[in-house]
């Protein structure tokens, strides 16, 4: 769990050129999905490569006090024993998701159709984020749900004795709310139905089929149409889970802020859902190549060569928000390098993310030097060109991971230092960053050691 430590603050510096391989950790999306889908299901599914962050780690947890036994064997290797879809047990204590709204979203969502209660919390970014968007479509199952004002947890979940399955278009572009109602639907008899107009992250659709669901996806005038077959039996699997692109973000941006930066990035996801960033960053220039393309673990995915670039400024199109909707943070930062202006639009749900990341990008940005315009669904960043953003401040972190890691890479192209007041949030997804950016030649340091 995050954010109940000591915050430590952290300082990234102008840095020598980034070289070398960044092996980066695996999906957090996956590898949430990876303990769930093998607690619903019978047998032992074997997890190779799974992200040891705290979010996932707070999962595991879960799943063990809904009666799952989870075992870690090695790094990134993990076993499941399932109870299969209907036999969670209720837990004796409240679950305590720690910093992730993709972990208590989706555990809602698979516990909201089982007859069974539980209480659900988080860390003070988790308690502020907004569950009615999972509270609304699980009351159409039959479930309960009593939280805070505002639907904030802690929350109690009552599940539904005798759901009903559900046809749910969904209100936002939310991959989270889309498996929620996925994951409920799986007790419920007969066809849940759920309509995107804008397609997210499928994770869900292409891991409920590898464990033997039947998923029907299509395009229809209603929008993007997913139509799940209720009370499967989930069989257990061996997933594989290829690296991050949301972590691998990181590494790469740096690369190409930092002059006379070559290193490699290898398997990384590409799955289209995933990949919006890398479109962006071609577009403004970036040197990106994707060598080795190949499928593992059902996805997609490549190693990429990144060299250090001379950026401009673009209008990223608002129908990409969705394939990169965790990138913008560390966007922003590559946008304040960029020669001229970069305009970000259609990005409203980044205001509900680990923090308003709108706000959190927007304050940081301007106390190192950099013009920044914004509304509620907007932000726009006015460049400074290589090398040209002063640097010299202490940004908040917010308790988010990526504004943290974001602020981080900045300070190493920036003229002076650039400091979070906390890093540790950054262990919820990317537990090793400190590590591998040093690693690869960069400046960084805690400030209070
Ligand atoms: C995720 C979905 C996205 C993303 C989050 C992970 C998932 O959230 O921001 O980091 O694994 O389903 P939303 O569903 O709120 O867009």
């Amino acid at each position: 769990m995050s954010g109940h430590g000591t915050p430590i603050k952290m300082t990234a510096r102008k840095s020598g050129p980034l070289t070398g391989e960044a092996e980066v950790p695996g999906d957090k999306s996956i590898s949430h999905r990876a303990l769930i889908f093998g607690a619903l299901s019978v047998g032992e599914t074997k997890i190779t490569g799974l992200l040891e962050g705290e979010d996932v780690l707070d999962t595991a947890r879960a799943m063990r006090a809904f009666g799952a036994e989870v075992t870690q064997h090695g790094p990134g290797e993990w076993s499941v024993h399932g109870v299969g879809v209907g036999g969670f047990a209720e837990p004796e204590q409240v679950i305590d998701c720690g910093n992730s709204g993709t972990g208590v979203r989706l555990i809602m969502g698979c516990m909201a159709t089982s007859p069974i209660t539980a209480t659900f919390t988080g860390d003070a970014s988790l308690r502020k984020r907004p569950m009615g968007r999972i509270t609304d479509p699980i009351a159409l199952f039959g479930a309960q749900a009593y939280g805070r004002a505002g639907g904030r947890l802690p929350m109690t979940v009552v599940g539904a004795a005798d759901p009903v399955p559900v046809r749910y278009a969904t209100p936002m572009a939310s991959a989270q709310v889309k498996s929620a109602v996925l994951l409920a639907g799986l007790n419920a008899p007969g066809q849940t139905v759920v309509i995107e107009k804008v397609p997210t992250r499928d994770h869900t659709e292409r891991m409920l089929r590898g464990f033997g669901a039947d998923v029907r996806v299509e395009e229809t005038s209603e929008g993007h149409v997913i139509t799940l077959q209720g009370q499967p039996e989930l069989r257990a699997q061996e997933v594989t889970v290829p690296r991050d692109p949301s972590s691998a973000a990181f590494p790469v941006c740096a690369a190409l802020l930092v002059p006379g930066s070559d290193i490699l990035v290898p398997g990384v996801s590409q799955n289209p859902t995933r990949n919006g960033l890398f479109t962006t960053l071609r577009e403004m220039g970036a040197d990106i190549t994707f060598e080795n393309p190949r499928e593992e673990g059902g996805e997609p995915v490549a190693d990429l060569r990144v060299r250090y670039s001379e950026l401009h400024g673009i209008e990223v199109p608002p129908e990409r928000a969705s394939s990169q909707i965790d990138e913008y943070p560390v966007l922003s930062v590559v946008a304040a390098n960029a020669r001229g202006t970069t305009v970000m639009r259609g990005v409203h749900e980044l205001r509900v993310k680990e923090s308003d990341r709108i706000d959190a990008m927007a304050r940081g940005l301007e106390a190192c030097g950099v013009r920044i315009e914004e509304d509620e669904d907007t932000l726009i960043v006015h460049g400074m060109g290589p090398g040209g953003v002063p640097g010299g401040a202490t940004c908040a972190s917010h308790l988010d991971h990526r504004i943290a890691m974001s602020f981080l890479i900045l300070g190493m192209a920036a003229q002076n230092p650039v400091s979070v007041d906390d890093g540790t949030p950054i262990a919820t997804s990317f537990p090793i960053f400190e590590g591998l950016m040093r690693g690869l030649g960069a400046s960084l340091e805690r400030a209070n050691r």
